[in-house]
């Protein structure tokens, strides 16, 4: 393995940080980081903000569903889709009232790729300083109150938050399902997914059981079921409609 991939490899999300703050040149080398990630038709469709003011940063923990190390992160960043900032930029090219189709569901999943796209290689940079991250799709949870609250304008959505910080304790590394189970040669070949849930199923009982001394054990597909059955978010389509996107 490459020094690269090793930096991939020791991924684990981080979730007790050290208040030692993120120096301003360096939170910068890590989103310059995320900026050069490839984008759409080098539409950059993201916005990212930095949150270090210590009540804003109480107020969204509170609003991720009480997930306290959003507020003990020395650096909070909340990672947008953005399609305002292409509309203002093309606006002076177009004819009186000609219509745009930033509202299209190709232009969202665009935007929220590009988001995540940025957002990741931002990560990789910061786990290469030292740094460890967790995303938090509670971002979500409340996402109108949070939108108003960072006066995130229309056509702008919170993607996800991310927790930034040097790692107070040291966390454990959850195993991924096999390489098999997710890559498929030539066509999709459902049977070899499946053949290999079983044994995935085992390896995360015993990665619950150790993480939990023995108080967890749940099977992947079993906590996988419940996740499907859950309704979730489900304001959310309503939402991003009534801020100018996904509407047709
Ligand atoms: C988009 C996204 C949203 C997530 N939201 C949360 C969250 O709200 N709270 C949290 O504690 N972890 C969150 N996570 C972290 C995942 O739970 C974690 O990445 C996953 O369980 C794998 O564990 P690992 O990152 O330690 O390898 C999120 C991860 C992603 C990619």
């Amino acid at each position: 393995m490459n020094e690269v991939v090793m930096q991939l490899m020791k991924h684990r999300s981080v979730r007790a940080f050290e208040q030692t703050p993120v120096p301003e040149e360096q939170l910068r080398e890590i989103v310059a980081a995320g900026q050069m990630a490839s984008t759409s038709s080098n539409v950059q469709a993201y916005s990212v903000i930095a949150v270090t003011d210590t009540a804003l940063k109480h107020e969204l923990s509170v609003l991720t569903g009480r997930q306290a190390y959003v507020e003990s992160c020395p650096v909070f960043l909340v990672w947008c889709a953005d399609l305002n900032r292409l509309a203002q930029a093309a606006s002076s090219h177009l004819l009186d009232g000609e219509q745009t189709y930033a509202d299209s569901a190709e232009s969202f999943v665009v935007a929220t790729v590009d988001a995540a796209l940025a957002a990741q290689n931002a990560a990789i940079a910061a786990e290469s300083m030292g740094y460890g991250i967790c995303y938090i799709g509670g971002i979500r949870n409340r996402i109108g109150e949070v939108t108003s609250l960072l006066r995130i304008p229309r056509l702008v959505y919170p993607v996800f938050g991310m927790c930034i910080g040097i790692p107070s304790a040291s966390s454990g590394q959850r195993p991924r399902l096999p390489v098999d189970a997710v890559l498929h040669r030539d066509v999709y070949e459902p049977g070899r997914t499946f053949a290999t849930i079983g044994a995935y199923d085992d390896t995360m009982v015993r990665y619950l059981r150790s993480r939990t001394e023995g108080r967890k054990s749940t099977p992947w597909s079993k906590i996988m079921a419940e996740w499907l059955t859950r309704p979730n978010r489900l304001q959310l389509m309503e939402f991003l409609q009534g801020r100018g996107l996904l509407r047709r």
